[in-house]
């Protein structure tokens, strides 16, 4: 299907696995080199979105390596429709807020829609504010050949990027939620996406919605980790927004997501329990007043 040669496949070292993301003993902040190194060794890694301080400690705790202050913060925090109206002062809040909350993770920030799509001095304006004020360690933007002259100035200036291709929500206008890289032509063009944004200096690359195979393509091919969302098994990573992992986000969520936890029950059972309380003279009782 590629016209890309093979890049060579990872060996993975023999050790304790002391240098593994998930489960080592790495007790510092990530950086974008313990990314590089774990492609290498052939480590898989998780990666959650996060968007306030309390949800990103607790995934810190529970040693998730990299967090994405997503731009989902549109839909999954903020209460916006799509991506496309959050700004860069939220996304800069929400990322210094994570960044606050954690002391291990890697903390990438994402660059919202119209904050670099005007080329590269502007994606560099918009990438310092999110290194400078909220402190993340790298920052996302979405797209691959269009984007590779801002990639490449930011890598330049000492930003690390992780570049994010196939679906791209920020796009939802022109392309829908739908899968990409089916057809051959498709996948082709996805393919030199995911050469264009390495080419360019990325660090890692999303692939959002494609389909299982081309995914696994991607991820032999690069040797820069793929990041898999609705990709199937094979890239080197996977990411979930943390509100469909968790079962806080209302109504349907797409098929990749598996649910690990049924939090919106599990909130809504305790708001009812302390309404009923308060209404029922229940709470508060001596225990949780002062004399
Ligand atoms: O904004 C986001 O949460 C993302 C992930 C879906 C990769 O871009």
């Amino acid at each position: 299907m590629t016209q890309l040669s093979a890049a060579p496949t990872p060996q993975r070292t023999p050790g304790d696995g002391s240098r593994a993301l998930y489960g080592g003993k790495i007790n510092r902040r990530i950086t974008v080199r313990d990314i590089t190194a774990a492609k290498e060794r052939g480590e898989k890694w998780p990666m959650l979105t996060a968007y306030d301080a309390m949800t990103a400690s607790v995934f810190d705790e529970a040693g998730i390596p990299v967090m994405l202050v997503g731009d989902s913060a549109g839909n999954c925090h903020l209460g916006y429709e799509s991506t496309v109206p959050v700004t860069l002062d939220e996304m800069t809040m929400l990322s210094a807020a994570v960044v606050r909350g954690t002391s291990r993770a890697l903390i990438v920030g994402d660059l919202p829609f119209g904050t670099y799509q005007e080329g590269p001095v502007q994606a560099l304006r918009s990438a310092t504010r999110l290194v400078k004020e909220a402190g993340v360690g790298a920052v996302k933007l979405e797209g691959g050949e269009r984007s590779h002259r801002q990639i490449e100035l930011l890598v330049e200036s000492g930003i690390p990027v992780m570049a994010h291709i196939g679906l791209t929500p920020q796009s939802v206008n022109a392309m829908g939620y739908r899968v990409q890289g089916r057809g051959e032509e498709a996948a082709q063009q996805l393919l030199r996406d995911a050469k264009a944004v390495q080419d360019a200096g990325a660090f890692a690359v999303v692939l959002e919605l494609v389909p299982a195979e081309l995914a696994a393509e991607v991820t032999r091919t690069l040797h820069i980790p793929t990041v898999g969302i609705g990709a199937g098994p094979e890239t080197d990573a996977q990411v979930l927004v943390w509100t469909d992992m968790l079962g806080l986000t209302g109504g349907r969520v797409p098929k990749f997501v598996k649910q690990y936890a049924d939090l919106r029950q599990v909130i809504g059972d305790a708001a009812k329990a302390y309404a009923e309380d308060v209404v029922g003279g229940t709470f508060p009782q001596d225990e949780h007043s002062v004399h």
